[in-house]
């Protein structure tokens, strides 16, 4: 009796790891919060790219990071740290630092050791949204995130009305979706009729227009441009039944664990409001669809050659734009 062959074994370079290959986190801007879930004066902890961190807003309204461990003795600043102004004490026993991480007060002490200060992370809010900048080699900013703002102003579109999903896979395979037409029908119902990519430095757009199958029936036209800015950030202005803005970000908490954030703006059309109800069936849509992909992800191996059809997307040339994320600057193909 002859066994049966297996299809397509995993060959060198595949990894029955999620991710294969590439390190777990690459260079750039991470959606850590939407603005409205951080008052001022308020410090949370927070945990991505396996580093416990403090995320606060001061009392002016600015943003900070911080690594979260005192240098005095330990304490983790988010858990009971008192901000004050744009500063934030220490629960434990009360050293302050500011936004920089410099601890400018020692209570009990007339001198504050010189060494006295915790790592300071890159951040930027911009159209209500938190994004810290990550990045091994500990770089600054390799690019400016876009500012939305003249969109979401001219197109008088509701606020964000946001979620979250954690799941358990490498953001790459969250990215390669990018160019997977082959999965709408399956996983989506959706039919793409027009499809394309195109990368320009750390931005990757897919143009894509189609039919969506609604669950409830029926069929909707849409034309879409979803773009990337750098490996986590991407914003779909979406013109179909309704003209919209969705936000899909997700932020890596540790190795093969990840959180999804997504949002929509909705453009007002005429003079009736769009209700909260409305959105809210809207994020629900959003979050079912992105289930569908979860399913898939948490289960998967990441094959690095992949046996493609003449139909499939570029995973190639995704791949290739992915990748320069998780390498050196100083090497060859670095995104810029
Ligand atoms: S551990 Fe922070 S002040 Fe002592
Ligand atoms: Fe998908």
């Amino acid at each position: 009796m002859t066994q049966p062959t297996r299809a397509l074994p995993l060959s060198p370079g595949d990894s029955p790891a999620i991710g294969g290959p590439l390190g777990p986190y690459p260079r750039g801007w991470f959606l850590v919060r939407f603005s409205d879930e951080l008052a001022p004066g308020v410090a949370v902890p927070i945990r991505y790219f396996g580093e416990d961190l403090v995320l606060f807003r001061g009392e002016s309204g600015a943003v900070k990071i911080l690594d979260a461990f005192c240098p005095h003795l330990g304490a983790h600043l988010g858990h009971g740290g008192k901000v004050e102004g744009d500063q934030i004490r220490c629960p434990f026993h009360a050293w302050r630092f500011d936004g920089d991480g410099v601890c400018t007060d020692v209570p009990y002490a007339s001198r504050i050791p010189p060494r006295a200060r915790v790592a300071c992370w890159p951040v930027v809010e911009r159209d209500g949204m938190i994004f810290v900048w990550h990045d091994p080699e500990h770089g600054p900013p390799d690019w400016e995130l876009p500012s939305l703002a003249s969109l979401l102003e001219e197109g008088r579109f509701t606020a964000w009305s946001h979620s979250v999903l954690e799941i358990k896979t490498h953001p790459r395979e969250i990215v390669e979706n990018l160019v997977d037409t082959a999965h709408f029908m399956p996983v989506h119902g959706t039919r793409a009729d027009k499809f394309r990519n195109e990368y320009l430095g750390h931005v990757a757009v897919q143009h894509n227009s189609g039919v969506a199958y609604p669950l409830g029936g029926g069929e909707d036209a849409y034309d879409l441009t979803a773009t990337y800015y750098g490996p986590a950030y991407m914003v779909t202005h979406m013109r179909g039944v309704r003209e919209s803005l969705i936000i899909n970000a997700h932020t890596p908490i540790g190795p093969n664990l990840l959180h999804l954030r997504f949002a929509v703006a909705l453009r007002q059309q005429g003079d009736r409001e769009i209700s909260p109800e409305f959105t809210a069936r809207y994020i629900d849509n959003l979050r079912r669809g992105y289930q569908q992909d979860v399913e898939i992800w948490e289960h998967k191996v990441f094959r690095e050659r992949p046996l493609l059809s003449e139909c499939d997307g570029e995973f190639g040339n995704l791949r290739r734009w992915y990748r320069a994320f998780y390498e050196p600057r100083a090497s060859k193909g670095a995104a810029e």
